[in-house]
C-alpha cells in the first residue's frame, strides 16, 4: 500500500523520521543547543552565565523579549508579575474535586486547562495584548498551581501568595507555611531553587514544547497548550525522569550495589535504564548537570547534611559510568535530572513533586515558543505525515460472516 512515489510526488519531498531526530518543526530565535559540544545558550547567553548571574524572571524576560531587561524593565517585569499570582477563589474549588491522593502532576495538567475557563478574558489569540496577559498570568500563577496542588494532595490548607517576596521564596512560602507557625524562607534554598528554575526555563524543540506547539498551531487557546505540554512532560522518558532518577537511587540503596545496576543497564534482554543518563541531543556532559551538581553540594552543605547516602551512590554510580565502555561508546552521560532529584528531596519535596516543578519553570519557555509560533507569518497548522502499513483496499464483511 505504501507508494513513495506518489507521496513524493504530493510534496516535492518526504521523509521517514520516527521521533524526529533529524527534521527541524520550525525556525527559533530563542534556544540554541550544541548537543556534541554540551553548549546551552538562551537567546546567545550561555547559560552557566545566567545561572550564576541572573534571577530566573530575568530569565522569563529574556526569553519572552529576547533582550536582558534594564533596571527598570526588570522592575515592572517583576511587579507585573507580582501582581498575577493570585488565583480566583473558584479556582481553589476546583482544586476540592480532585482526590486527595492525586499525583500532582494530574492535578496541575487539570488545573492548567482550567484557566482557561477561569480567564477567558485573554484568550484571544489574535491580540497581542491578550497574548501578553495569558503570558503573565500563567508564568504568576503556575507557583500558586503548584503549591496548590502539593497542600492539598498532603491535606494542607492553601497558603496565598505573599507579594513582597521575590517569585521563588514567594512559592517556597506557599508550599512549608503551615497556619499559626512563622515561617523564614532561607535565602540560600531559594537562589538553589531559582537557580534551578533558571535551568530548566527552555531547551528548544523537545517533546513537551512541541506539544505545546503543535497544540498551538491549531489555534487553541494558551492555557489549554500549556496544559498539553504539561501532560507530555509527566512522561519518564521527559520530565518525570528526574521522579525516576531519585527512586532508582533510592533503590540501588549503596554503592556495593552499583555494579548489579550497571549490568542491567547493558543487558540488550534487560529493559532497565539508568535514568537520568543519556540525552536526545547532548552527546555529551548536559552543562545544566554540571551546574545541578554544584547546587546540590550548595543545599546539602546549607542544610547540614553531611553523608547522604543518595549523593554517595550518585557520585559514585556518575564516576562508573563515565569510565565504562558501554557508557562511553553510547556517549550516555548524566542529564540535568540525575541531581535535580537529591537537592528538591533535601529541600523538602516529596518526589512526587519533581515534575511539578519542572512545569512550573519550563513554562516560559513553552510560552515564549507558542509565542514565537503565533507570531511568524509562515506559521501553518502542524501536521506530521505517515507511512501507512495496514491492510489494502478490501470489502466489508456483514458482522454475521466474519
Ligand atoms: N541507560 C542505559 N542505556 C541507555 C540509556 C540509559 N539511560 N539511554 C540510552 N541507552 C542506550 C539504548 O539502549 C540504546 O542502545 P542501542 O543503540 O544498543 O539500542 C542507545 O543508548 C540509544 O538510546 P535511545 O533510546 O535510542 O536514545 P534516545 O535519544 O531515543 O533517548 C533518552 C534519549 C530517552 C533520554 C534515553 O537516553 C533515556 O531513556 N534515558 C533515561 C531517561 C532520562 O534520564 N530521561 C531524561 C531526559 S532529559 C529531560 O527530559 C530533561
Amino acid at each position: 500500500v505504501i507508494d513513495i512515489a506518489k507521496l513524493y510526488s504530493q510534496t516535492g519531498m518526504f521523509t521517514y523520521d520516527p521521533g524526529f531526530t533529524s527534521t527541524a518543526s520550525c525556525e527559533s530565535q530563542i534556544t540554541y543547543i550544541d548537543g556534541d559540544e554540551g553548549i546551552l545558550l538562551y537567546r546567545g547567553y550561555p547559560i552557566e552565565q545566567l545561572a550564576e548571574h541572573g534571577d530566573f524572571l530575568e530569565t522569563c524576560y529574556l526569553l519572552l523579549e529576547g533582550e536582558l531587561p534594564t533596571a527598570a524593565q526588570k522592575a515592572d517585569f517583576d511587579y507585573r508579575v507580582t501582581r498575577h499570582t493570585m488565583v480566583h477563589e473558584q479556582m481553589a474549588r476546583f482544586f476540592q474535586g480532585f482526590r486527595r491522593d492525586a499525583h500532582p502532576m494530574a492535578v496541575m495538567v487539570g488545573s492548567i486547562g482550567a484557566m482557561s475557563a477561569f480567564y477567558h478574558d485573554s484568550t484571544d489569540i489574535s491580540d497581542p495584548q491578550q497574548r501578553m496577559i495569558a503570558s503573565m498570568r500563567m508564568i504568576a500563577k503556575m507557583p500558586t498551581l503548584a503549591a496548590m496542588a502539593f497542600k492539598y494532595t498532603i491535606g494542607q490548607p492553601f497558603v496565598f501568595p505573599l507579594n513582597s517576596l521575590d517569585y521563588t521564596s514567594n512559592f517556597l512560602r506557599m508550599c512549608f507555611a503551615v497556619p499559626a507557625e512563622e515561617y523564614k524562607v532561607n535565602p540560600v534554598l531559594s537562589r538553589a531553587l531559582d537557580r534551578i528554575f533558571i535551568l530548566h526555563a527552555d531547551h528548544e524543540q523537545n517533546a513537551s514544547t512541541s506539544t505545546v506547539r503543535l497544540a498551538g498551531s491549531s489555534g487553541a487557546n494558551p492555557f489549554a497548550c500549556i496544559a498539553a505540554g504539561a501532560a507530555c512532560l509527566w512522561g519518564p522518558a521527559h520530565g518525570g525522569a528526574n521522579e525516576a532518577a531519585l527512586k532508582m537511587l533510592e533503590e540501588i540503596g549503596s554503592v556495593e550495589n552499583i555494579p548489579k545496576y550497571i549490568a542491567k543497564a547493558k543487558d540488550k534482554n534487560d529493559p532497565f535504564r539508568l535514568m537520568g543518563f543519556g540525552h536526545r541531543v547532548y552527546k555529551n556532559y548536559d552543562p545544566r548537570a554540571k551546574i545541578m551538581q554544584k547546587t546540590t553540594h550548595e543545599v546539602l552543605n546549607e542544610l547540614g547534611i553531611k553523608d547522604d547516602p543518595l549523593l554517595d551512590v550518585a557520585i559514585e554510580l556518575e564516576r562508573i559510568a563515565l569510565s565504562d565502555p558501554y557508557f562511553i561508546e553510547k556517549k550516555l552521560y548524566p542529564n540535568i535530572d540525575f541531581y535535580s532529584g537529591i537537592t528538591l528531596k533535601a529541600m523538602g519535596f516529596p518526589t512526587s513533586m519533581f515534575t511539578a516543578l519542572f512545569a512550573l519553570a519550563r513554562t516560559v519557555g513553552w510560552i515564549a515558543q507558542w509565542k514565537e509560533m503565533i507570531e511568524d507569518p509562515s506559521q501553518r497548522i502542524g501536521r506530521p505525515r505517515q507511512l501507512y502499513t495496514g491492510a489494502g483496499p478490501r470489502e466489508y464483511t456483514p458482522i454475521g460472516r466474519r
